[in-house]
């Protein structure tokens, strides 16, 4: 008789925020096309190890199912990235599942992202608007500039590119890669360049660009091919403009 074909992972998991890590294995049987999704739901439905005793359920978060909400977001055989496009049969067995230890582990591999939601507060990663009343029309972006910031709309918040930086971590306050690529985006928008001003404040002050150690690995990191680096190396020009500004005396860059 042919022996069952089975996906093997190892999990590390988390009762509670406070509560020390420990690794569980779970032996699953193996169907074609599966994710790391896929798997976990597997697990969900029989949450059983690999040493056959009953355990909880494995935690975690997702939405969107196609890389776009950046929920799933976790630690997949040593690199972060989405859980719900790590396809099984393109991973190393045993399938190591951890969590993004930049952010406060939840529990298991679900973590709270608020650090990075925080920042974009702090850089008012928004453009203004009053919806008391109709606006008409917004000024119009030339196509070729539209394309460019599509580019760096597609950020999703995942927060791969702050577990791949080595200077964020728990005992730094570096806003990193992510949020700062917003400030590009926003200060390029033709209303949300009303906010220039404020957003570079925000970034030249401690946490911002200054924290930034010129690794690269967040470009490297990023799922949605987002040019990190190049925003940083432009934000860095328009804070040496803004320095001048604010030495003669105007807010405007
Ligand atoms: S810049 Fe890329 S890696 Fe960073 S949060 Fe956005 S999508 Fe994720
Ligand atoms: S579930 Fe949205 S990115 Fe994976």
């Amino acid at each position: 008789m042919s022996e069952k074909k089975t996906i093997r992972l190892i999990i590390t998991r988390q009762d509670r925020p406070d509560s020390a890590p420990y690794e569980e294995e779970f032996e699953i049987p193996y169907r074609p096309n599966m994710n790391v999704i896929s798997a976990l739901m597997e697990i969900r439905r029989n949450p059983v190890n690999a040493k056959g005793q009953k355990t909880t359920p494995v935690v975690w978060e997702m939405n969107c199912l196609e890389e776009v909400c950046g929920a799933c977001s976790m630690v997949i055989n040593g690199k972060p990235r989405q859980a719900c496009t790590a396809l099984i049969d393109k991973l190393e067995q045993p399938i190591r599942l951890e969590p993004m230890r930049t952010f406060p582990v939840v529990r298991d591999l679900q973590v709270d992202r608020s650090r990075m939601f925080d920042s974009l507060k702090k850089v008012k990663a928004w453009i203004p608007i009053d919806g008391t009343y109709d606006l008409g029309p917004g000024p119009r972006m030339p196509e070729r500039k539209r394309q460019w910031a599509y580019e760096l709309s597609k950020c999703m918040t995942c927060g791969v590119c702050l577990e791949a930086c080595p200077n964020v971590n728990s005992k730094s306050n570096f806003i990193g890669p992510a949020p700062l690529s917003q400030v590009r985006l926003f200060n390029a928008h033709p209303t949300g360049a009303m906010h220039k001003a404020e957003r570079m404040k925000a970034i030249m002050g401690d946490g911002g660009l200054a924290n930034c150690g010129n690794s690269q690995n967040c470009v490297q990191a990023c799922p949605k091919g987002i040019p990190l680096t190049t925003s940083i190396a432009a934000l860095n020009r328009e804070a040496t403009i803004q320095m001048f500004r604010n030495f003669f005396g105007s807010d405007e860059v």
